[in-house]
């Protein structure tokens, strides 16, 4: 089962700049997770302090007992054995071919004979579809099939956590909805803890258990998907429908007269450029068949029917859709109305801690926060 990883206050500024501050969430054991964000609001920057690259300037991000922040060196090393990272750009060595930089964190960090890692690499190469492209250089071969041989790098220590930066930049649609079940599958054959930093909205609508989106140098929500794909927070809306009208500008947060300018265009029937509205729970992909269930799914179930209560109306109603009639009896919740989602309204921004009678006590609610809720304080303006 892949590690969980609980980051509580996290904040991160380069001299005077603050990149992002406050930054609390869980990645459950297993669970598949997306962070989305506008470009230069520290995702990358996030994944980086997430394994000690970058070092936070307050709050701890915790391990497997080991707080990333105030370990030491050797912790640190040790910790970094955890994680198998996808960076943006790729990060294969350009003059070694596939099988030699796949093999290369065998060579550095395990003692293998070469014919371990010989069956580690080629094993590794077979799971990211790479099965016969051992001799080629980076240079000879597709974005897409860089990106899979970076996951293929990435897999070879046995990950308990795998950060993806951005997989699918430069890929073509078709492209990404392999990529898309390829994480899906890989998440399936080794129950690794996965966190992937995108752009993309249909990977972000299909492959994650768990969503969360930084803007304005703070996490506006982490939670599961089904909260963010019913929110109508102006931020989250926006992006998950790639629109144009709301608070994201072209280079930064737009200014609230840009913004009312653009509500009054549009509210004069002025299209804003998004293709349609997608905004909703879309089905998540599910492993190809023959292979295993994926565990963290399972594990997911129980703990979002725990904190069910506690989110908005419209998630609990997605969450509760997704579970079969069995499961639904399993956790006594009863049958959804035939009508329902149909004919309900959309969900206008109940905080998930609008039934303060029914949020559990502390004893009742366990260190889980891993489904809990953020967002910033209401915007004006915004829709
Ligand atoms: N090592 C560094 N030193 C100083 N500033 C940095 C460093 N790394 C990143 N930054 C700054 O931090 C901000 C966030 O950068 P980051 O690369 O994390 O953005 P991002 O969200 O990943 O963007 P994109 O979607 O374009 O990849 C940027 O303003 C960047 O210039
Ligand atoms: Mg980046």
């Amino acid at each position: 089962m892949g590690a969980e990883v609980v980051i509580e206050g996290l904040t991160k500024s380069f001299g005077k700049q603050a990149i992002w501050r406050d930054v609390t969430l869980n990645l459950p054991p297993g669970e598949v997770s997306v962070m989305l964000g506008p470009s230069g609001t520290g995702k990358s920057v996030f994944l980086k302090s997430m394994i000690g690259l970058l070092k936070p300037d307050k709050g701890s991000c915790v391990i497997n007992g080991t707080d990333i922040v105030t370990c030491s060196e050797r912790q640190l090393y040790e910790t970094r054995k955890l994680f198998g990272v996808l960076f943006q750009d790729g990060a294969l060595f350009g003059s070694m071919n596939l099988y030699d930089n796949v093999a290369f964190p065998l060579r550095e960090h395990t003692k293998k004979s070469e014919t371990e890692i010989r069956n580690i690499v080629l094993d590794k190469l077979d799971m990211t579809g790479l099965a016969g492209a051992d001799d080629k250089l980076p240079g000879e071969i597709s974005g897409g099939m860089r990106k899979r041989a970076g996951l293929a790098r990435a897999l070879v220590l046995d990950p308990e956590i795998i950060l993806c930066d951005e997989p699918d930049s430069g890929l073509d649609p078709v492209r990404t909805a392999y990529l898309s079940q390829l994480l899906i599958d890989l998440n399936a054959q080794i129950d690794a803890t996965i966190l992937i930093v995108t752009h993309n909205i249909n990977l972000a609508r299909t492959v994650p258990d768990n969503l969360g989106m930084l803007f304005r140098k703070e996490l506006v929500m982490f939670g599961p998907r089904e909260v963010l794909l019913t929110s109508d927070e102006p931020v989250v809306e926006q992006f998950l429908n790639g629109r144009r009208l709301g608070p994201i500008g072209m280079s930064e947060e737009k200014d609230s007269a840009q913004m009312a300018l653009e509500q009054a265009m549009a509210d004069g029937g002025h299209h804003d450029g998004s293709t349609e509205d997608v905004r909703g729970i879309v089905p998540q992909l599910q492993p190809t068949p023959g292979l295993p269930v994926r565990q963290g799914a399972v594990r997911r179930k129980d703990r979002v029917v725990q904190i069910l209560h506690t989110l908005p109306a419209a998630a609990q109603e997605g969450i509760i859709a997704s579970l079969s009639p069995e499961e639904r009896r399993h956790y006594g919740i009863p049958e959804p109305s035939v009508t329902a989602g149909s004919t309900l309204p959309p969900h206008r921004g109940n905080l998930p801690t609008d039934d303060v009678a029914n949020l559990p006590t502390d004893q009742q609610w366990p260190a889980d926060q891993g489904g809990q809720t953020r967002r910033m304080p209401p915007q004006r303006g915004g829709r």
